[in-house]
């Protein structure tokens, strides 16, 4: 694993210079896309890398780590909302190679898996992590053979989350995300984390035991896991 350590406007133009060796390399590469608020500067860095020339997404495809069960895109909470107003609509890809879960029809969430693959397998997958050290919707506990599915959110993350909506009620109970082994099988991984509020978990995932009690822990044993943390989420290292 490596960990990169730098302030946090440096880690998304850190990071975005792996899009760019990427795409570089591999134009029609399979991206893995992360919602929240960590990759938020990374897509506006990405957003202006693109405006400026220096990396295209033109031939590019991408699958989302999760959606919420029961909203569908027009939703302004939805994640694939959030991917295209955050990502996908200041970059050059072709919104019909973009995917997300599917939040409504939850019965084929295990097809995602097989998409994938017969994609060719995601080239990087972008994580960021829950204070609880979930990854996806992958709650702790969450079994490491896990493909897509469908998961019930945990009180503390529908708490977390609810600071995007009007209320606690309105956080969806239920989430369909890639599971442990699907996020594994990505060739590379970039896990980004901001704030001091993630420190505690950095540092469980990063030099705790791997246990699925801390979900994040199994990246551990991935061969090209890169960590981006500012000082703040470092602090405990
Ligand atoms: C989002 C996702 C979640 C978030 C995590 C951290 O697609 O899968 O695991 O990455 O909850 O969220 P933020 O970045 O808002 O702190």
């Amino acid at each position: 694993m490596k960990i990169i350590i730098d302030n946090e406007e440096n880690i998304a133009r850190r990071a975005a210079q792996r899009y760019v060796e990427l795409l570089r390399e591999k134009p029609d590469a399979i991206l893995g896309g992360a919602t929240g608020s960590t990759p938020l500067g990374l897509y506006a860095e990405l957003a202006r890398l693109c405006k400026a020339g220096e990396i295209s997404f033109a031939r590019a495809r991408s699958f989302n780590l999760d959606e919420y069960v029961g909203l569908d895109g027009s939703h302004d909470q939805s994640y694939r909302y959030f991917m295209n107003e955050n990502l996908f609509k200041h970059i050059d890809i072709d919104l019909a190679n973009t995917r997300v879960p599917d939040g409504i029809n939850t019965a084929i969430a295990a097809e995602y898996d097989r998409e994938i693959e017969a994609a060719g397998g995601i080239d990087l997958q972008l994580l960021g992590i829950g204070v609880d050290g979930h990854i996806g919707f992958n709650e702790p506990g969450t079994p490491w053979d896990s493909v897509t599915h469908v998961v019930e959110l945990t009180e503390n993350t529908r708490e977390v989350n609810s600071r995007f909506f009007a209320s606690l009620d309105e956080v969806p109970t239920h989430a369909v995300t890639m599971g442990i082994k699907t996020v594994m099988n990505a060739r590379s991984i970039i896990l980004m984390a901001i704030g001091k509020s993630k420190a505690e978990i950095v540092r469980a995932f990063i030099q705790g035991p791997v246990t699925t009690e801390v979900p994040a822990s199994i990246l551990q044993l991935h061969p090209a896991v890169e960590v981006y943390l500012d000082p703040e989420a470092a602090a405990l290292l």
